[in-house]
């Protein structure tokens, strides 16, 4: 259930402080110096700092707006979009713990400290977003622990340092948007730990390093001065996903060795001087769905199937590139002409105000989004105190005991304190420390845990759930189911991206986050004169019913728990139904609750009272109920007194066939009547009280699929409904 209750808690305080929210060490005298002076040289117009006032105590308390302590000492620093100027400190080396120095989004200018490279803890550095300059100090990459460095979208200039990827542990590193200048260092290609290198937007001259040892999946080089060939040595990473050249001097072809990159979902090589032709070994890609070779030297002919997949623009721009939709015939060379200039400079020009568009837009939601962050510190003890007591509900003493430490939990990237987060296919990326310092909003509560929307630091939003730790299996049977699980891939099934499990046995799952949020939400608690067309309602009818069809029939899954809040919506309104297979995780008692609670909500199949085993038959029962929701606009089991199947029978009964039907659809009824009426017939027929009457899922598609044949273009959502985050941009 989607709730409006804005409760929002950091996941990182939640998840180490869930019984006591400080270890009640005050502020060492040297953190509390370094804090002072922190303070000091910044400035600060809103007052957002205005809670370090007292002499101290309140530094660890978590009085202090921004700051977290273990034992004391300060090791968390997190104060994004505070419209914070001046600079950063150098006694900032003072903050001997300090993991995580997070300033991104505000006005901080000057230079970056040199002193930052005596944090011998220090793991995560954003200040991206500022108004730093001069050059990158090469003592950044002393710190030995550093996991992500951040610092685009400042006017840092000078040289890059080849020490900067001295950390082995380091896996993002972004300079984008800067004026760095001069080539990259080998230090860089050679760096084993790597995955996220994004130097785009800068002022780089040389060659396309030559990446030897790297598990490289993303390496965005545009817009810079790059010059020469492409390496040969790019083409070993089968693990590269994103690969972007584009806006440079490169020449030379393209070699045919790029279709050795099986991973490869986008791939920019436009505005640059490549000749020759588009290699074959291209169309094989199977995840290519972003490819642009637009405005270069090349010729021949496009291979068919990228010329299918991609639309003109991706191809433009190449006097003697033929065979796409548009492009001249394919004839011999007819003359030398470059393309005319001014066209080609109105492209750029127009496509860089596209991309400050695009970037404002991305700016303005996470804008939003943080206003709230403030709220957390506020919210989170009463939140706390509520957490304890609706969580432990049915299981006594639950989580007493010692609370994870702050060092245990902001642990990091890796599990190399114990906690492990485990990815799966999808287009996410980050790490159990940008989880887990992610803002969370509660979405809302079930038997199983509760789930919250976690926005992260660069803006990539997720659904978590936080499963109740009494009721899950052990650890090891929960991998192996949840490994399964994470492999289910369906337009119509909430992809499962990433499961965390914590070093006192947390257990989050993680799920794209769907901005529409549920059917129930959207059909029951939307404002006055939005009404749902029948279109789009058969259209969700439709999904629902293949998401359904996938889990009896491909990966045997019984659902269990259908309901109208566990089917969410995208942007489209493509259904995804979610919380399937979660009865796997889950003890045998746990089960049984569900059951008993999808009874009350008037999903349960009369059967199940008895059974207490879900079936391909009860699920089937579930999803009639939820047709009939989106025929009457009512919700099951909400105030009618009997429940929905009972009540729409009687009335058919009666002969008022058309009372049941929302009114608002009654407006079309003319041309839609049929449709209706049959869809009542399908979904009462779903609900049939003997289990062995009720149709199977691949029959009630059939039947909706006859009721309302597709027209045309209606398609069920990209797979896996990715959503766009501004990370991946
Ligand atoms: C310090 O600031 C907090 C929050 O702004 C306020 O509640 C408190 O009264 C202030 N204390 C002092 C000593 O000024
Ligand atoms: C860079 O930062 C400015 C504000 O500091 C913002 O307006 C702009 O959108 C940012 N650009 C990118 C590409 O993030
Ligand atoms: C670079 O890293 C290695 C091993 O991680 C370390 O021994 C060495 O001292 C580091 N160099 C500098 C300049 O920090
Ligand atoms: C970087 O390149 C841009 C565009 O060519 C130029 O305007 C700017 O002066 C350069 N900056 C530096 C620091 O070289
Ligand atoms: C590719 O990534 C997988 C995990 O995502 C990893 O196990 C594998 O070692 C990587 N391959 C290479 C060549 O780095
Ligand atoms: C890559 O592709 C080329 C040609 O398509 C092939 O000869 C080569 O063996 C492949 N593998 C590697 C590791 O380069
Ligand atoms: C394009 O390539 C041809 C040879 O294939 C060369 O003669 C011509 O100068 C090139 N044009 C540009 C604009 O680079
Ligand atoms: C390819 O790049 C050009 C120039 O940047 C742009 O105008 C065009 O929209 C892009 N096309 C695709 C399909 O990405
Ligand atoms: C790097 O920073 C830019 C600008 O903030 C952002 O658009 C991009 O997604 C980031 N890339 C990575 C790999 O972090």
């Amino acid at each position: 259930m989607m709730t409006s209750i804005l409760f929002l808690i950091s996941l990182t305080l939640f998840l180490s402080y869930a019984s006591d929210p400080w270890d009640g060490v005050i502020v060492t005298q040297e953190d509390l110096q370094a804090l002072q002076a922190f303070k000091h040289e910044l400035v600060d117009p809103n007052g957002f700092l205005r809670s370090w006032n007292d002499t101290g105590y309140g530094a660890c308390s978590g009085a202090w707006a921004g700051i977290k302590c273990a034992q004391g000492q300060v090791i968390v620093i997190q104060l994004p979009w505070r419209s914070l100027g001046g600079r950063i400190t150098p006694k900032i080396s003072q903050f001997q713990s300090l993991r995580k120095l997070s300033l991104h989004d505000n006005l901080i200018g000057g230079q970056i400290p040199p002193s930052l490279g005596f944090l011998p803890n220090l793991r995560g550095l954003q200040l991206f977003n500022n108004r730093f300059s001069g050059s990158i100090p090469p003592s950044l990459g002393f710190c030995p622990l550093l996991q992500t460095i951040d610092l685009a979208n400042n006017s840092l200039s000078g040289p890059l340092p080849p020490t900067l990827v001295n950390s082995t542990k380091l896996f993002r590193l972004n300079l984008s948007y800067n004026s760095l200048s001069g080539s990259v260092p080998v230090t860089f290609s050679r760096s084993p730990s790597l995955l996220f290198l994004a130097l785009h937007s800068n002022n780089l001259t040389g060659d396309v390093p030559d990446f030897s040892a790297f598990q490289l999946q993303s390496l965005t080089l545009d817009h810079n001065f790059f010059t020469g060939t492409l390496p040969s040595s790019l083409f070993r990473f089968s693990n590269l996903s994103v690969l972007t050249l584009s806006y440079n001097r490169l020449t030379g072809e393209i070699p045919a060795a790029i279709g050795n990159l099986s991973s490869l979902r986008e791939l920019g090589l436009s505005h640059n001087a490549f000749t020759g032709q588009i290699p074959n070994s291209l169309s094989d890609l199977p995840n290519l769905n972003s490819f642009n070779v637009s405005y270069n030297n090349l010729s021949g002919f496009v291979p068919l199937k990228l010329a299918q997949k991609f639309d003109s623009s991706a191809f433009v721009g190449n006097l003697e590139l033929c065979g796409y939709t548009g492009s001249a015939a394919c004839v011999p060379p007819p003359s030398q002409a470059p393309p005319p200039p001014a066209s080609k400079k109105r492209r750029r020009r127009l496509s860089s105000k596209d991309i400050i568009l695009i970037a404002a837009g991305a700016l303005l939601v996470i804008l939003l989004i943080t206003c709230f962050v403030l709220l957390c510190c506020l919210l989170r003890k009463r939140k706390m105190e509520r957490e304890g007591k609706e969580g432990g509900r049915g299981t006594a003493a639950a989580e007493k005991g010692v609370p994870p430490t702050a060092a245990e939990v902001e642990g990091s990237g890796g599990g190399e304190t114990g906690g492990k987060l485990v990815h799966f296919d999808g287009p996410m990326v980050f790490g159990a420390d940008d989880l887990l310092c992610a803002t969370a909003e509660i979405m809302g509560k079930s038997t199983y845990g509760t789930v919250y929307k976690a926005t992260m630091e660069d803006g990539i939003q997720v659904a978590v759930k936080r499963l109740r730790e009494k009721i899950t299996k052990g650890q090891r049977e929960f991998e192996i189911e949840v490994n399964a699980l994470g492999k289910i891939r369906h337009p119509n099934l909430l992809a499962l991206r990433a499961y965390y499990l914590g070093p006192k046995g947390e257990k989050l799952l993680v799920f794209d986050y769907m901005p529409k949020g549920s059917l129930a939400t959207f059909l029951h608690a939307r404002a006055p004169d939005t009404p749902i067309d029948w279109a789009t309602r058969m259209k969700i009818a439709k999904g629902m019913t293949r998401g359904l069809l996938y889990l009896h029939t491909n990966v045997s899954i019984n659902h269990g728990n259908l309901t109208s809040s566990n089917v969410l919506l995208d942007e489209h309104a493509n259904a995804k139904i979610a919380d399937y297979g979660l009865s796997r995780l889950m003890t045998a008692a746990a089960n049984a609750n569900v059951i008993a609670t999808a009874g009350a909500l008037g999903y349960r199949a009369p059967e199940l009272s008895k059974l207490k085993k879900a079936s391909t038959k009860s699920d089937v029962y579930s999803l009639g109920v939820i047709v009939l929701e989106l025929l009457t606009g009512k919700s099951p089991g909400a105030g009618e007194g009997v429940d929905l199947p009972q009540w729409v029978s009687s009335i058919v009964k009666e002969e008022w066939t058309n009372e049941v039907f929302d009114l608002e659809l009654m407006r079309d009824a003319s041309v839609i009547g049929d449709e209706l009426l049959n869809t009542l017939k399908l979904a009462l027929h779903c609900v049939d009280p003997t289990p062995s009457a009720r149709p199977e899922a691949h029959q009630i598609l059939q039947q909706l699929e006859e009721i309302r044949p597709e027209t045309g273009t209606t398609s069920s959502g990209d797979d896996g409904g990715a959503m766009a985050s501004p990370a991946q941009d």
